[in-house]
Parts: C-alpha cells; sequence; structure tokens
C-alpha cells in the first residue's frame, strides 16, 4: 500500500536523469552487494556507471523505466525482450530502488508497470535474476508469484557466486 499522498510516477528515461540514476545505482549497489560482491570489484562496477553512462543507456535502451516520487527518481529497472535465444519472453534486468525508499510498495508499483509494458509487447511469460544471497530480492520476485526455474554459477570480482533464474507465465 502506498502513501496516497506520494505522487508516483514511472515514466522512460531521459538524459536530464543521468546524475540521479547513478545515485540510485551506487546506493543500491553499496546497500545491496556490500559483502557480497568483493569491495573494490563493487567500487568498480559503481565506477563504470556514472552519469555518462547513464546518459548513454537512456538514449540507447528503450525499456529502461524510472521511477520518480514527489518529482525525486529514486529507482529504475531496466526491461526487454529476455536475451535467452529462442525465448519470446521478456525479461526484467535490473530493478533498483533507493535505499531510504525501499520497503514501501514503490519496487512492487515499478514491477507492475514493467510486467505491463511488457504484456503490451506480445513477450509470453517474464523472467529475471537475483544471487542467492541477494534475499531481499529473492524474497520479493518470490512474493509477486516468481518461482525459480534454473540457476547458474557467475564469478564476480574472483568470488563465486551463484544466481538464481525466476519465471513467471
Ligand atoms: C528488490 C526491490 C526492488 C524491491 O523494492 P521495494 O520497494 O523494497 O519493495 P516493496 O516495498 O514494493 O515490496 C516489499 C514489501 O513491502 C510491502 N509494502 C507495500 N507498501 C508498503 C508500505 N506502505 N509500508 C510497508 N510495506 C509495504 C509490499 O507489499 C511488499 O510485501 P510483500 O513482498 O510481502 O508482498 C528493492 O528492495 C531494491 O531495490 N533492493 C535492492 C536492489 C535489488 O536487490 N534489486 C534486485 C536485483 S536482482
Amino acid at each position: 500500500m502506498l502513501s496516497s499522498s506520494a505522487n508516483i510516477r514511472v515514466r522512460r528515461g531521459r538524459t536530464s536523469d543521468a546524475g540521479a540514476l547513478a545515485d540510485v545505482f551506487s546506493d543500491a549497489w553499496h546497500t545491496t552487494y556490500r559483502g557480497i560482491i568483493p569491495a573494490s570489484h563493487l567500487d568498480l562496477m559503481v565506477a563504470r556507471r556514472g552519469p555518462q553512462w547513464w546518459r548513454h543507456a537512456v538514449r540507447a535502451r528503450p525499456g529502461l523505466a524510472t521511477l520518480e516520487v514527489n518529482d525525486e527518481v529514486v529507482g529504475y529497472a531496466m526491461y526487454g525482450a529476455s536475451h535467452v535465444k529462442g525465448s519470446r519472453r521478456g525479461e526484467l534486468f535490473e530493478i533498483y530502488v533507493e535505499p531510504s525508499y525501499q520497503g514501501l510498495g514503490f519496487g512492487e508499483h515499478l514491477f507492475e508497470s514493467c510486467r505491463h509494458r511488457l504484456d503490451l509487447r506480445n513477450l509470453r511469460g517474464l523472467i529475471t535474476w537475483a544471487l542467492e544471497d541477494n534475499r531481499r530480492a529473492m524474497d520479493f520476485y518470490w512474493r509477486r508469484g516468481g518461482r525459480p526455474f534454473a540457476e547458474v554459477q557467475d564469478l564476480v570480482g574472483g568470488r563465486r557466486l551463484k544466481k538464481i533464474g525466476f519465471s513467471w507465465p
């Protein structure tokens, strides 16, 4: 349940969002992956996704949605046709909400908005991936009805991490 006084909007990203998106990414990644991804690699990943990276991403990726609350960008998601060959499914590539806005229903709003946009593109079903150690994301997808369908091992910054694929019919 979202606060009825908040003005919430999910819209396509703009180049003027680049600074805010870089901040959301940095804050969410440091909070979520500290202790999971080796610190030096985490810093490297965050440094790569500075405002310049985001300026390019919003131009290049039609499936980049920003979440605005009271005119402030506090989250984003990237979605599109799945990269899995031969699949006609949609995929949620990334979803991140600024830590101080998490647990208030905003992630659910953003998630449902992406699902709706993918449905309009006639993609059958949805998949997404989460690191097994990212309990918050694992629980979030489970409670939204996603069920594990695959697991892979990824080498991230020299550490072997298990990634779980979730699917929705
Ligand atoms: C995972 C993530 C996107 C979820 O977004 P979120 O905003 O935290 O999630 P929500 O608040 O929408 O949903 C969490 C719960 O809060 C509940 N909730 C909704 N409104 C609420 C409110 N006003 N107050 C308290 N709780 C509320 C929701 O119902 C939901 O409960 P449920 O899952 O048991 O149904 C977000 O936590 C995040 O960015 N995490 C870090 C990055 C990350 O892990 N991304 C995914 C990578 S795979």
